[in-house]
């Protein structure tokens, strides 16, 4: 079940994904299908849509917000943690991803929760921030280069108290190689160090999936 884990125990792994992974039998099925399909490497790996589904559960949050959709796996579910009230605002650049996946937010029956943005994430930050829209969680799994602008972009929209779950942040271990120079490498160094000394946030990296960089806005 596992994939894009930094874990080198493969056993372990499997054991927390079925140990602790309860995604609904939809969310599942759309992850399964999506596994076998092109580009699967880009898949949030499931235990960690299963923390970022309690946190949203913790938070009683009703307004989220995903930067990089791809197959809707974690948007569905996502969409699932939050209650009936809630909404998701969901933007990718690319609708072939999800154009053939729509069909299990609808089996799901969540689709209605969900406001789709199909533009580069910034011009939906953007949008978002001059509609007074007010977020009390984002996860940001989009284009890498992009980073330090989303993050600086969600802050805006993050209520006192709201979180940002940011994917990527450990990128295969090469944020502790000093031989990666590589601009995508070097910008997530760049921003879990902003983050790191940032007062405006308590933060933490949890090693899942591929690292997740965990904070708050003070
Ligand atoms: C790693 S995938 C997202 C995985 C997804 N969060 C999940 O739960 O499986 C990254 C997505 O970011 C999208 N993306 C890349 N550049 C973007 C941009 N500038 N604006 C919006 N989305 C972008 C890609 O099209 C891709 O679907």
């Amino acid at each position: 079940m596992s994939i894009n884990t930094l874990l080198n125990n493969q056993n372990l792994q499997t054991y927390i994904d079925e140990s602790s992974v309860n995604l609904s039998p939809i969310t599942m099925e759309l992850f399964e299908h999506a596994k076998s399909d092109e580009y699967s490497h880009m898949l949030s790996s499931p235990n960690q849509i299963q923390m970022i589904s309690l946190i949203i559960k913790m938070l009683n949050a009703k307004q989220i917000l995903e930067v990089g959709v791809f197959r809707g796996f974690g948007t569905l579910a996502m969409a699932e943690a939050l209650s009936d009230d809630g909404k998701i605002y969901a933007c990718d650049i690319n609708d072939s991803f999800i154009k053939p996946y729509i069909k299990y937010w609808e089996k799901a029956n969540v689709k209605d929760k969900v406001q789709l943005y199909i533009a580069p994430a910034l011009e939906t930050l953007e949008k978002l921030q001059k509609d007074g829209i007010k977020l009390d969680f984002i996860y940001i799994d989009a284009d890498k280069e992009n980073y330090i602008n989303y993050y600086e972009e969600s802050l805006k929209l993050l209520n006192q108290g709201g979180v940002i779950a940011i994917d990527n942040v450990l990128w295969s271990g090469k944020v502790a190689d000093k031989n990666h120079i590589d601009s995508q490498t070097e910008t997530i160094r760049k921003l879990n160090s902003i983050i790191h000394n940032d007062s405006r946030v308590d933060a933490c990296i949890i090693p899942i999936g591929d690292g997740v960089n965990l904070l708050r806005k003070r």
